[in-house]
């Protein structure tokens, strides 16, 4: 499956793979690199690490959904927010660099951002492409603000766990999934909408990206 990717490194159970210039690689979630999740229903799962809006050129979906935008650009300093399935993606570090809020953003997500940060370091020797080295640096930065829990709170864990913690239930002002089990999920019972619920105060939102496409990407 790795073969047109340009450079593939293995860590555990990580594998990232980087579509450079002249693979034939699809870039997903608007970046040329991405990594792999060990095996996933037969399949391996896809962490990828999407920007607020999508990069020119690409469909909105791409992104994050509107509603996610607009939080991140300017959250209430009150709120608490978790992202079920963060991956890479840009939403919990633009509430942390945005230093609005008081409560620490909490991610799910079983991922482990050390090894993560790992590969992306190794693969920096590789990239001569000057879009690809700003596109690697932007999910560095990412990376490297995911592993401190004094501005992140990372639990390594899934959404079927995380339900059964007592202090994420019904705690929630805002969750966001997006391209997590919200996507991979979608067919399990119960639901991941139904247990991300679960997490919100009767008041809150839950934002997920309703225009994402039914084939997986
Ligand atoms: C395709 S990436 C999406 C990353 C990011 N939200 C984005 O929009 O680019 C899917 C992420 O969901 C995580 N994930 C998958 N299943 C999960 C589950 N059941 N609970 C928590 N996280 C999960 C994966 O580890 C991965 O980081």
């Amino acid at each position: 499956m790795f073969n047109s990717a340009n450079y593939v490194r293995t860590q555990g159970d990580l594998t990232l793979a980087y579509a450079g210039s002249g693979g034939r690689f699809r870039p997903l979630g608007g970046k040329h690199f991405f990594l792999f999740f060990g095996e996933y229903r037969g399949d391996s799962m896809p962490i990828t690490g999407r920007d607020l809006q999508a990069p020119l050129g690409y469909p909105s979906y791409e992104g994050y959904p509107l509603r996610a935008s607009v939080i991140a650009q300017n959250p209430d300093p009150n709120a608490q927010y978790l992202e079920v399935g963060t991956g890479m993606g840009e939403f919990i570090y633009h509430l942390v660099v945005s230093q609005k809020c008081i409560h620490r953003p909490i991610i799910i997500d079983p991922i482990d951002y050390n090894l993560l940060a790992l590969l992306l370091e190794e693969i920096n020797h590789f990239v001569d492409n000057d879009n690809h080295k700003i596109e690697l640096e932007q999910l560095n930065k990412r990376v490297r603000l995911y592993q401190q829990q004094n501005l992140v709170d990372h639990r390594k864990i899934t959404l079927l766990q995380a339900v059964e913690h007592q202090d994420l239930q019904g705690s929630m002002d805002v969750v966001v999934d997006n391209y997590g089990p919200s996507y991979w999920d979608k067919w399990s019972n119960p639901s991941p909408l139904e247990l991300e619920g679960r997490l919100l105060k009767p008041d809150g939102q839950l934002i997920f990206n309703e225009g994402a496409p039914k084939e997986k990407i």
